[in-house]
């Protein structure tokens, strides 16, 4: 790969207990195993001071944080992450592999929280300029199974404590922007046992180099 060219800007997306997290790992090591330099990171995070916004974000004792409040926390955290980390590594030609990015917004903000649309938009041309990721994989399973998959795993954030409703409509955000920009993204069924989720996901990644 010339080492002049830029490099990729993947999203991992999808509701609680998906898989993001560990699955980010295995697209982290496919890469590698194909020469590709590459940076994984998360949102909201990836910086000092976006992670601090983070855990306001994700504390549940925060018990009266506004919607608009936290969709400004939530592109303050962004603006931070691009300017120090995601826009430089790209520029150098890096591959960014971020857990969560914009449309993680659009599906808790927009779908859950009820926030319209376009006032996420217009943030997002403000913060982002015309940044927008290459290829965004959305892991999409039935709510219960995430939830019940989280809620082993750890004790439940500021979202997590949400009711089945707002997951729904999170769900539902993400397929619907999913279906409407099909060659932005891919739907990867993540109900299935991790083998056969990450065969899909092979799948996804080699058509993705075949066509870089
Ligand atoms: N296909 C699978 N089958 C069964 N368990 C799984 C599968 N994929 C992930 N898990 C388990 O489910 C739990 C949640 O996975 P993970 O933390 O990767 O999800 P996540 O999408 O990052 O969640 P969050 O939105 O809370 O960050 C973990 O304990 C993980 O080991
Ligand atoms: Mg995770």
């Amino acid at each position: 790969m010339a080492t002049n060219s830029p490099g990729k800007f993947l999203t991992i997306e999808g509701g609680e207990g998906a898989g993001k997290s560990t699955n980010i790992e295995f697209i982290n090591n496919f890469l590698t195993s194909n020469g590709i330099t590459v940076l994984q990171t998360r949102e909201p995070g990836g910086t000092p001071l976006s992670e601090r916004i983070r855990n306001i974000l994700l504390d549940k004792s925060e018990n009266s944080i506004h919607s608009d409040t936290e969709l400004l926390l939530m592109f303050a955290a962004r603006a931070q992450h691009l300017h120090e980390v995601i826009i430089p590594a790209i520029k150098k030609g890096t591959w960014v592999v971020c857990d969560r990015f914009t449309d993680a917004t659009y599906a808790y903000q927009g779908g859950g929280r009820g926030i319209e649309m376009q006032r996420i938009e217009k943030l997002e041309s403000w913060v982002q300029g015309d940044l927008r990721p290459d290829l965004t994989l959305i892991f999409d399973l039935p709510i219960e199974v995430g939830l019940e998959r989280a809620g082993k795993r750890s004790e439940p954030d500021r979202f997590e404590l949400e009711d089945i409703e707002f997951f729904k409509r999170v769900r539902d955000t993400y397929l619907l922007r999913a279906n409407q920009s099909p060659d932005k993204y891919a739907i990867i069924n993540a109900e299935p046992e991790l083998s056969e989720v990450q065969k899909e996901l092979t799948c996804v990644l080699n058509k993705l180099l075949t066509t870089t």
